[in-house]
């Protein structure tokens, strides 16, 4: 996908995201992908500590998972899962040290969703994540600096659903089958907005 950012503002919630969409339709990957980011409104001059998310997931008859990572690689980055069961989008914090599948997230990250679309076609799941932008797994640290202007990401999509989808803890996954990579997410001033606290106020809902 590109590395400059799509700017759109969600209309269901109101809220302003910088995102990099991987169109339907190209080779990368089946279905499309859109990963997106609303930032607080000093973002750009000190560091954030948290984010809002977007992230659009291709689907078969609503099955599948996606993720992303957010220091770019699958290994020694903090990574999002996401996946639809039933009415609901869940997800879980994760970290792996190599490339099998990943452990549980053990820091204080934490999300909480502010709103999720299914179809049969796409899952779309709009959250917040709180001390998303560094993490530590028994010593092993990282960071997403949002002052930097660009955050390296990776994403993935697979199409088989997760086993024990309902309990993120303890899900089982295939290594991802639709598509994956890195790429720098340049943020313009769009990424960080005024409104950002009101928006994140919205995060009420916990899927777990
Ligand atoms: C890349 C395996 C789960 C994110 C890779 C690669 C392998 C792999 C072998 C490298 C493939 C290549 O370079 O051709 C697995 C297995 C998993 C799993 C066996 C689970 C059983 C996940 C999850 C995430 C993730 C849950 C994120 C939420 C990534 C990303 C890449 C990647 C972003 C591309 C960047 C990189 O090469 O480091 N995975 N993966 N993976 N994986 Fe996974």
């Amino acid at each position: 996908q590109a590395n400059t950012p799509v700017t759109f503002t969600d209309a269901g919630s109101g809220i302003t995201f910088n995102s990099w969409p991987i169109a339907n339709g190209g080779s990368q990957t089946q279905g499309g992908f859109t990963f997106g980011v609303a930032l607080p409104s000093n973002a750009l001059t000190t560091d954030a500590t948290e984010f809002i998310g977007y992230l659009q997931c291709s689907t078969k008859d609503k099955k599948g998972w996606c993720g992303v990572s957010l220091g770019g690689p699958m290994t020694n980055s903090l990574l999002i899962a996401a996946w639809p069961s039933g009415d609901n989008i869940y997800t879980s914090l994760r970290y792996a040290s190599g490339y099998a599948m990943p452990d549980l997230y053990t820091g204080d990250a934490k999300i909480t969703q502010i709103s999720s679309t299914i179809n049969a076609t796409h899952s779309t799941l709009i959250f917040r994540c709180q001390n998303c932008l560094k993490w530590n797994q028994n010593g092993s640290s990282g960071a997403a600096a949002t002052t930097q202007g660009v955050l390296v990401l990776g994403w993935v999509q697979a199409f088989p659903s997760p086993g024990n989808p309902t309990c993120p803890d303890q899900i089982t996954l295939e290594q991802h089958d639709n598509g994956m990579g890195i790429w720098g997410a340049v943020l313009d001033s769009n990424a960080a907005n005024p409104s950002y606290t009101a928006w994140a106020a919205k995060a009420t809902k916990t899927v777990a």
